[in-house]
């Protein structure tokens, strides 16, 4: 199996690594570059941030365009997903009484930064509650679509769910928000490098995606696309010279997002790097990278299934990425005294067995599953030795 593939990436050995979802993890080869660029940086920081980034950036942005479908110029760089959630909001202007929608799914960053975004203005947050487990993607447009009224200004929403690792009907739910006058941002934190992406066909009003995770490029590598109708007067979070820039050879978008203070861009100049690094690694490239990631991951969901005598899988094979989501028994014995906020079962598979992989309670506790990632570093020996553990840690 492809257990050599691990050789790319400076991975504990020690560690059972099955949480690629949270952070991500960047191959040697792309931290190498990294490194040369930083190298570049400091040995004239003038010339390189003051000369040199700009070509830089845009060869990053046009190859990270071509890789999600998009023009170039409608794409930001950001240093993350949750600043892209950020920035749409902070821009966005309400009225007392108008709606934003949004699932029980969503990620709690974001789902903050709508709740902050609508206090200040009077508007109201309104929460789609979708079936659990869900039979179909259409279930979940009519739970979100049956929360739509005439006062919904937009819906956010997470194109793959962080806690219960759903591949939503994106397209089909931006089409049909659009056929009811409602815009949407999409929470792509998990897109890049898990499904493929055609953003300008998407046609949605924003979709912010991490390049940090499925992508595999350093952290802080991310990035906020926005539909042309929509660029006009967007700020980003940190106003600079941009604002008033003479310059006319560049977007305003472009000349506002592409400097907001010093920072490190090695991030973002690394995307391309990672592209090809990942890439290169099976022969069929990044459309084998993502479809053999989703293979293995509903293998180990079979796999753990059995394992722990669970029959129906929590979503169908179609809403399901790089990552799956497992129930584990309910009534399942745990430490008693909880650590932190982590589930103690959490703790102990990493403490007692090496296991690094989240368990998170859903839809509520003491109901709890496993989210588990598959990357290409993983092997089937990676789920056994899971299986082994949660039945150690169970019995
Ligand atoms: C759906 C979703 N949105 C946003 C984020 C936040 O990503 P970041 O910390 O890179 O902003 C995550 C992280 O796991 C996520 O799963």
């Amino acid at each position: 199996m492809s257990a050599p593939l691990r050789a790319h990436w400076g991975l504990d050995p020690k560690v059972v690594f099955l949480n690629h979802g949270s952070f991500g993890a960047c191959p040697t080869a792309v931290l190498q570059h990294q490194s040369e660029l930083r190298a570049r940086l400091e040995a004239e920081p003038v010339r390189f941030l003051g000369r040199e980034v700009e070509p830089l950036l845009d060869e990053a942005r046009t190859g990270l365009a071509a890789f999600v479908g998009a023009d170039a110029d409608d794409l930001a760089f950001m240093p993350n997903a949750t600043s892209g959630v950020n920035t749409v909001l902070r821009n966005l202007r309400f009225q007392p009484g108008d709606e934003l929608l949004t699932t029980d799914n969503e990620y709690n960053a974001s789902k903050n930064a709508l709740d902050v975004a609508c206090a200040g203005m009077g508007a109201k947050v309104v929460v789609a509650k979708l079936p659990w487990p869900v039979p179909s993607p259409d279930a979940v447009v009519d739970a979100v679509m049956a929360q739509v009224t005439p006062r919904t200004r937009l819906l956010l929403i997470d194109h793959i769910t962080s806690q219960t690792a759903l591949v939503m009907p994106l397209a089909e739910l931006v089409r049909r928000m659009r056929e009811r006058g409602v815009e949407t941002l999409v929470d792509g934190a998990h897109g890049p490098g898990m499904v493929p992406l055609a953003l300008q066909e998407l046609g949605a009003a924003y979709y912010t995606g991490n390049c940090h995770k499925w992508l595999c490029a350093p952290k802080g590598a991310a990035f906020l696309h926005v539909r042309k109708d929509l660029q006009a007067g967007m700020k980003p979070l940190v106003v600079s010279h941009g604002h008033n820039s003479p310059r006319t050879d560049r977007s305003r978008f472009r000349l506002e997002f592409d400097w907001t203070g010093t920072h490190d861009p090695t991030p973002f100049l690394c995307i391309p790097t990672a592209l090809r690094v990942v890439g290169g690694l099976v022969p069929g490239g990044w459309p084998e990278v993502m479809a053999s990631n989703r293979d293995k991951a509903l293998t180990a969901r079979r796999y753990l299934n059995t394992r722990l005598g669970q029959d129906t899988p929590l979503c169908p094979d179609t809403m399901v990425g790089s990552m799956v989501c497992v129930a584990l028994p309910e009534g399942a014995p745990v430490r008693p005294e909880p650590p932190l906020y982590l589930d103690p079962l959490h703790v102990r598979l990493f403490e007692e067995h090496r296991v690094e992989v989240p368990v998170t309670p859903w839809p509520k506790a003491p109901q709890r599953h496993l989210r588990v990632s598959a990357q290409l570093y993983n092997t089937p020996a990676d789920y056994e030795a899971l299986g082994d553990a949660l039945e150690a840690l169970l019995r």
